[in-house]
């Protein structure tokens, strides 16, 4: 009887031991703190943080919500009506309202004076002030053209 006791608790002891063992193979849960995908998500964010809150980006917001601001004006001529025509070719860069767009160095035109308008046109057709992003959009324009957006542009009032 005593030896069977002994074969017994030499049984046990060797299953407890062997289970230890297999034990020691089992992979431990990485997921539960990865250091790397935190931190990965951290300066994400952080990045995500810094651009929201630069300059340039509140600078387009409020660009943005100039552009979309309807202003005052009132197209009563023939010529004003032309111009507004004629200016769609102008809206990529002096924006929708001629509020003038800063990532395009491009001013406002908006309320500015018909005879200006026309003048500047006339100086960067004869070569005698040189643009050459804009260049295209207005060597075609004639001198009815010139007039015709000098008339639409200064209707703004700001
Ligand atoms: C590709 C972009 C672009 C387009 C399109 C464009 N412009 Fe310009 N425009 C500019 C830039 C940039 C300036 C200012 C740079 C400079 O003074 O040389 C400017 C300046 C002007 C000025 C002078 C403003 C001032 O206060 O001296 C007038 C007037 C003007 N543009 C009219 C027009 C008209 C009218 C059209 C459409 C037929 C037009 N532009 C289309 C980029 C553009």
């Amino acid at each position: 009887m005593q030896r069977v006791t002994v074969l017994l608790v030499f049984l046990t002891l060797i299953i407890i031991v062997l289970n230890l063992k297999s034990g020691q193979n089992l992979e431990v849960e990485k997921s539960f703190f990865d250091l790397e995908k935190y931190s990965k998500s951290y300066h994400a964010e952080k990045d995500l943080i810094a651009e929201l809150s630069a300059p340039k980006v509140v600078e387009e917001i409020v660009e943005e919500v100039v552009e979309n601001i309807e202003p005052i004006v009132e197209l009563t001529t023939e010529s004003q009506i032309r111009g507004q025509k004629l200016y769609s070719k102008c809206i990529t860069c002096h924006g929708k309202h001629g509020t003038g767009k800063k990532s395009q160095k491009a001013p406002k035109l908006a309320g500015q004076y018909d005879w200006y308008i026309a003048d500047k046109i006339k100086q960067m057709q004869d070569g005698i002030w040189e643009n050459k992003v804009m260049y295209p959009y207005i060597k075609k324009l004639t001198a009815q053209d010139r007039q015709d957006l000098g008339a639409f542009l200064s209707a703004y009032k700001w």
